[in-house]
């Protein structure tokens, strides 16, 4: 289905990114950003075209984005391309998202090998194909040694069942004599969640024009700044991405306590 909708293959991530950069400061770039990339179905619409035409854009934007934070010094994107709350949506649309991410994880994977990309993913393996399985262990081993940023795809992602995930693994080692419940600190109890080893985002951006979290990230994002736009995902450019940057430095981050004067 998707190479008849789609014939043509996806854009290679641009060499490079002109930006503006000289109003950044930048020793003050968000190590972590993640990403709420909603309003590919308007986008599409709003085209009089189908919601499935929006998600390939939506992908394609990804890539330029993924490029210009990399070019900006941004060291993780976290990305939610499926939550547990999307298998909603219709059969089709479905079937649509699960093939755009395997032809995005075949043949993109060079692409993102010659841009020096660590391809993760965060989220529940069970109810995805199979294919889409082996997919996503080629894409982590192919880009395993990759050096530069990290894309952190969420997939069949939610923030409850990833809290409930960790409770219940933590719950039977403590069963199994192997933990003292005493001993469940953060540290450990971020060890047993999917973003295990990756620092919490600095910065949630969040396109479409809606300000809530949707079950993303509900214990990464305890300090994250958030920045939002109406701007459709599509439609989002590196330049925004910048203007989100921009704003992140403007903020006082006091993490629950007082500012040093
Ligand atoms: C939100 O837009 C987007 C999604 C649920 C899917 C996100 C997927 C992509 C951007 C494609 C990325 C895919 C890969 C392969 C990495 P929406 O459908 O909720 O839009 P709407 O709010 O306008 O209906």
């Amino acid at each position: 289905m998707f190479d008849q909708l789609f014939p043509n293959v996806f854009r290679p991530m641009p060499k490079q990114v002109d930006l503006d950069t000289s109003g950044l400061s930048p020793d003050n770039i968000p190590q972590h950003i993640a990403i709420i990339m909603d309003g590919n179905g308007r986008w599409a619409k709003a085209q009089g075209k189908v919601r499935t035409f929006g998600h390939k854009a939506g992908a394609e934007t990804l890539k330029t984005i993924v490029r210009a934070a990399d070019s900006l010094g941004v060291k993780i994107i976290t990305a939610y391309a499926f939550s547990t709350e999307n298998w909603k949506r219709p059969v089709t649309e479905i079937h649509f998202i699960m093939e755009l991410l395997s032809h995005y994880l075949t043949n993109e994977i060079q692409d993102f090998n010659d841009n020096n990309v660590q391809v993760r993913f965060m989220g529940s393996r069970e109810g995805l194909p199979p294919v889409i399985r082996e997919k996503m262990d080629h894409a982590i081993e192919v880009t395993r040694d990759n050096t530069g940023l990290i894309l952190n795809l969420a997939i069949n992602y939610g923030g409850r069942a990833e809290i409930l995930h960790a409770v219940q693994s933590l719950a039977r080692r403590v069963q199994d004599g192997n933990l003292a419940a005493e001993d469940i600190d953060t540290a450990v109890f971020e060890d047993s969640l999917y973003s295990r080893g990756l620092p919490d985002p600095d910065l949630l951006i969040r396109t479409g024009g809606d300000q809530r979290i949707s079950n993303f990230l509900l214990w990464q994002i305890a300090y994250a700044e958030m920045w939002t736009t109406h701007v459709y995902w599509p439609d989002f450019t590196p330049a925004m991405l910048l203007e989100a940057i921009a704003s992140f430095q403007k903020r006082e981050r006091r993490f629950g306590g007082l500012v040093q004067k």
